[in-house]
């Protein structure tokens, strides 16, 4: 059989249906909104953000916000369409599987484990940032050897390891009992972001945003046009996680009408809540005082700046209890989003597994918990791995360009799907079709384009693996492909 054997629509939706047997159906749109802000708003917005003001955009890192939201909102809308009309647990993986056939399924399929796996490995190594600074907030300071990957001055990365594991057992535990945990955590989570911008607008200082795109230093991404681009690129990480909702179709209650709600909801409110906190946060310190920290650092330094300057000039924060409040909230946050991003993970390869391209552990079901428990285990490792020795911008990194790879997957699923099957029933159409998906597929090969050489190399070599597996084991044992 071909390389681009379909699966039928209709075989999707007999195991959809077949729920019984699978995944336990608990989840409502208000979950499933929780479910996105909860992998969304974490290392992105709370590490990433200043760094790149500092570095590429100036105040107008508002705007590569605005850049970034905007191919993630024409993403969002395909895959809106597409979790409407299919609601099984592989998200992106699945959609291909129907569209584009089952090559280009398994290069989603493998080009997401960037996605959530290394995204999580990515935001466990912040959150040991954090745990770090919580730490010495009460004067203990731990070896440096085991709070840093090896080419992080450390030797392994412990505490991105531990919460990797408290995450991935609270998954084995059950889906509902991991979207409570996560519902407590969003609300925790935006109430800190809310608080951040309704308390700093009062402090904003009109001056910090003049100029307000710092003129391009003659470097390519430093400032100017080329530097608002990049720095889009830098916090699409922000935007990632969306998607994830997808992934849990399958634990969806009315799926077609609740999935869209789910992605298009959570991607809206935190789009939203991005801009405004951007504005404050260039508002309130300048620019350039966000240049070399990394970690708490943006946070921290605005809300340092949130005061009356004393007799000496130096500033004298009206709020020093915030920045420690922010510490445990952000710990809490970025917990949600590692646990949203393996939930993620597992799933896709649940899917996977099902249709005979991964071995068949992936998709066993705990006969109690009714979740994939062994995927979350092995995941477990994988991830650990990462967490421990890779250091934290590749991995950034490579999260960042695998999702953008698999957004473009999807705008053009969108426009095939629109071909091939017009008349199937879909609760959510994507607008303008194909204008759309066809901005979608533009404004992230534009932030692909924007990303490092040596990224892209990573990204050539892991998708090379997965094409030798594919031939090796896949394509053999693919159900599809071995059914007559
Ligand atoms: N969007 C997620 C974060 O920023 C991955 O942590």
């Amino acid at each position: 059989m071909s390389l681009f054997v379909r699966k039928p629509l209709q075989q999707l939706m007999e195991e959809a249906a077949e729920g019984e047997k699978g995944l336990k159906k608990t989840l409502g749109a208000g979950s499933l909104i929780a479910l996105g802000i909860g992998a969304i708003i974490g290392a992105g917005l709370f590490s990433i953000t200043g760094g790149a003001a500092a570095a590429n955009a100036g105040p107008a890192i508002t705007l590569s916000f605005v850049v970034a939201g905007l191919g993630c909102a024409f993403a969002g809308l395909c895959y809106a369409e597409f979790a409407s009309m299919i609601p099984i647990a592989g998200s992106a993986y699945t959609y291909s599987y129907a569209t584009m056939g089952e090559f280009m399924a398994w290069i989603i399929g493998w080009d997401l484990v960037l996605e959530y796996a290394v995204g999580a490995a990515t935001v466990s190594i912040s959150w040991s940032r954090y745990f770090k600074k919580f730490l010495e907030g009460f004067d203990i300071h731990l070896s440096e050897n085991f709070m840093a990957g090896p080419w992080d001055g450390g030797i392994i990365n412990l505490p991105a390891v531990v919460i990797v594991i408290l995450m991935s057992l609270l998954l084995v535990r059950g889906t509902q009992e991991s979207a409570r945990f996560n519902a407590i955590i969003v609300t925790l989570k935006v109430a800190v972001v809310l608080i951040f911008i309704i308390l700093g607008w009062g402090y904003i200082n009109n001056s910090n945003y003049t100029p307000y795109i710092p003129e391009n230093t003659g470097t390519f991404g430093e400032y100017g046009f080329s530097g608002i681009i990049r720095a889009a690129a830098i916090v699409f990480f922000a935007y990632i996680g969306f998607d994830a909702v997808s992934t849990a179709a399958q634990e969806t209650k009315n799926p077609k009408r609740n999935m869209p709600i789910g992605i298009l909801g959570s991607l809206a409110i935190c789009t939203v809540l991005y801009i405004l906190f951007a504005h404050v946060m260039t508002g309130v310190a300048n620019y350039t005082a966000f240049k070399g920290k990394d970690g708490i650092a943006p946070v921290a330094v605005a809300i340092d700046h949130m005061g009356k300057a004393g007799a000496d000039g130096i500033i004298i924060p009206d709020y020093p209890w915030l920045n420690r409040a922010i510490i445990v909230a952000i710990l809490a946050g970025y917990s949600s989003v590692i646990m949203v991003l393996l939930m993620g993970q597992s799933r896709v390869f649940f899917s996977m597994s099902k249709d005979g391209l991964i071995p068949k552990v992936f998709s066993d079901v705990h006969p109690k918990f009714r979740t994939p428990a062994k995927s979350n285990l092995l995941f477990l490792v994988f991830v650990s791995l990462f967490a421990a020795f890779v250091p934290g911008r590749v991995v950034g990194e490579m999260t960042s360009i695998g999702t953008l790879f698999a957004f473009i997957l999807v705008c053009i699923g969108v426009i095939v799907m629109r071909k091939q099957m017009p008349d199937a029933p879909r609760a959510f159409r994507t607008p303008l079709v194909p204008l759309v998906p066809i901005l979608g597929v533009a404004t992230c090969l534009f932030m692909m384009v924007f990303l490092p050489g040596d990224t892209w190399l990573r990204l050539i070599i892991w998708m090379a693996i997965g094409i030798v597996i594919y031939f090796l084991y896949s394509k053999k044992h693919s159900k599809l492909q071995n059914k007559n």
